[in-house]
């Protein structure tokens, strides 16, 4: 029986530490990409998947994120009296009005997929997303994790995001090799987490979007310790691959690493190029700088 995709997963108790000492009180995820924090372009990118539950899995100095999807009443008050409009709307639409959001301690850090084993009270069995808020993902109008819903209604199958990587940089990725079923969409026929280049089955790498079945939950339940001491979300799902076929899919729009400082500063200016208020002002700047 197939079941819609209602609920996603966002990993956010992970300490960010590329980005001290940024990053040593707040949480990476709310770092801005221009005006809206990082957690905000992937619960978004959710919203517009269909998704009506986002659970997010914290951790300790996390709190501004459950802020930042709350009511912020003194906020609203204050707004309300000096009568601006258009910043109460903005304050007050950061979800919609049917998106629900749970939020889920990992006491202990010990990978990905200890932290999505960690939702399992909240997802039951259905099949869910999960969402890495550090890749940001432009996919235009037609977001990444959408275009990914739309595979798994037709295919009724477990998906995983991929782009092609530099050789030299798949010990940064979980790889797959993959048996092509048809345009952007192959079969996973093998998932290992940061292989050495010499010894990585291809140099398609999965980026931080996944719909995944109930079934993953058990299979964590009994994934031991895997690359760098850690309960591997990979390793999980190359034991599901003995079970169902998994798909992979090359999802169409640009990826920026939000992870590293390069990606985030990239995301940035190129964000700030297609913002409505900033574009034209922004270019000038940038094409008066002598670089
Ligand atoms: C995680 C996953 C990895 C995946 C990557 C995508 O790694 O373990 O398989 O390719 O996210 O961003 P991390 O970047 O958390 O080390």
């Amino acid at each position: 029986m197939q079941t819609t995709v209602r609920k996603a997963v966002f990993p956010v108790a992970g300490l960010g530490t590329r980005f001290l000492p940024a990053t040593k009180a707040s949480p990476k995820e709310m770092l801005p990409v221009v005006d809206k924090p990082l957690i905000q372009y992937a619960a978004d990118e959710a919203v517009q998947a269909g998704i009506k539950e986002l659970i997010f899995v914290t951790g300790r100095t996390k709190r501004s994120i459950e802020d930042h999807f709350d009511k912020a009443y003194e906020l609203e008050a204050e707004l309300e009296k000096a009568n601006k409009q258009k910043m109460l709307e903005i304050a007050r639409e950061v979800l919609p009005a049917d998106v629900a959001c749970i939020f889920i301690r990992q006491s202990q850090p010990m990978g990905l997929g200890h932290a999505v084993l960690c939702a399992k009270p909240a997802v039951g069995d259905e099949p869910f997303a999960v969402l890495l808020a550090d890749d940001l993902i432009d996919g235009g109008q037609h977001g990444c994790l959408r275009q990914m819903v739309d595979v798994y209604n037709h295919y009724n199958s477990g998906v995983v995001a991929v782009q092609p990587v530099p050789p030299t940089e798949t010990d940064k990725y979980g790889i797959v090799a993959v048996k092509s079923i048809e345009e952007r969409i192959g079969k996973v026929q093998t998932i290992v987490e940061k292989p050495k280049p010499d010894e990585a089955p291809s140099n398609l790498a999965v980026v931080g979007r996944y719909i995944l079945p109930g079934a993953i939950m058990d299979i964590l339940t009994n994934t031991s310790r895997g690359a760098g001491g850690e309960i591997q979300l990979t390793d999980a799902i190359a034991t599901l691959l003995d079970q169902q076929q998994v798909l992979a899919y090359e999802f169409q729009g640009k990826r920026y690493d939000c992870g590293s400082k390069l990606g985030y500063l990239e995301a940035t200016v190129e964000l700030a190029l297609q913002h409505p208020e900033l574009a034209d002002g922004f270019r000038k700047y940038l094409s008066g700088l002598e670089l």
